[in-house]
């Protein structure tokens, strides 16, 4: 499905019934990430998955994706779907943009997950890297960054026995589009650090952390969870960044526990 959304097109799946869950992917993937979720979630919710501008069959203009312009678009998308309230869920990129919409719209949140992020800036060289990989895509494409990225996102326990996890990871970074992973690149780039708005969050939050997460070690998740008022910490084994795909079964748990909260809070 296709909505015009702040001078783009946004491209979105809205599957199920019943409490609104919106899933925001990470840096470079798309709607895809959430196959495995997709199909459980939405025999008990109402699952929508956009593509992030820039990304999937979304609009990838040549420009900055801040943050707040991230996070503006999915309001506008809820708007447009007429959902007062959601359970917003974020891994990495998207959870830095779940933090944007805590810290903008918390109104919006009936709740929310942080995956595999964390809430600081960019170190100096972290910035500087971002900025050199946006300028290398002008001229070499994004296979450099597949190569690069696919080594890291996944655990090496991954990366060894589950091949079909890796091509399906593999081919979804491939079909992005240069001019949206500059405009990404450089909006986490600019991003500020949004650590204060962590003890400030009132709505139902978890964490979930991959054990073996080399981009976003598990301690990072549980200094974030101690810092969220309402939150605990769920921690998937054997799993890298991409916990959702390469550990689908326990990550449906830990979502499916924490979507059944609400439904106990409605009911009662
Ligand atoms: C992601 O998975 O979204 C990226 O690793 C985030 C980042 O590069 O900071």
């Amino acid at each position: 499905m296709k909505a015009e959304i702040n001078k783009i097109e946004l491209n979105f799946e809205d599957e199920g019934t019943g409490m609104p869950i919106i899933f925001l992917h990470g840096f470079p993937f798309d709607r895809h990430l959430w196959v495995d979720q997709i199909a459980v979630l939405k025999e008990h919710c109402r699952v929508i998955t956009p593509d992030l501008r820039g990304f999937g069959d979304s609009s990838a203009p040549d420009e900055v994706y801040s943050m707040n312009q991230y996070a503006a678009d999915i309001i506008t998308l809820l708007d447009i779907l007429s959902i007062e309230q959601a359970v917003v869920v974020g891994l990495s990129m998207g959870g830095y943009i779940a933090l944007t919409i805590a810290e903008q719209y918390p109104e919006r949140l009936l709740g929310l997950v942080f995956s595999n992020t964390h809430s600081a800036k960019d170190t100096a060289a972290k910035r500087q890297g971002r900025y050199n990989t946006a300028e290398k895509t002008n001229y070499d494409g994004i296979g450099f960054l597949v190569d690069d990225m696919l080594e890291k996102v996944l655990s090496e326990n991954t990366l060894k026995t589950k091949p079909d996890v890796v091509e399906y990871v593999k081919q979804m970074m491939k079909r992005q589009r240069p001019s949206g992973v500059r405009g990404a690149l450089k909006g986490m780039a600019e991003r500020k650090d949004r650590t204060f708005i962590l003890s400030e969050i009132q709505a139902p939050t978890m964490v979930i952390a991959g054990e073996n997460d080399q981009l976003i070690p598990v301690i990072r998740a549980k200094a974030m969870a101690r810092e969220i008022p309402h939150s605990h910490l769920e921690v998937i084994s054997d799993a890298g960044h991409l916990s959702n795909l390469e550990q689908p079964e326990l990550y449906n748990q830990v979502l499916l526990r924490f979507v059944d909260t609400f439904k106990t809070v409605e009911s009662d």
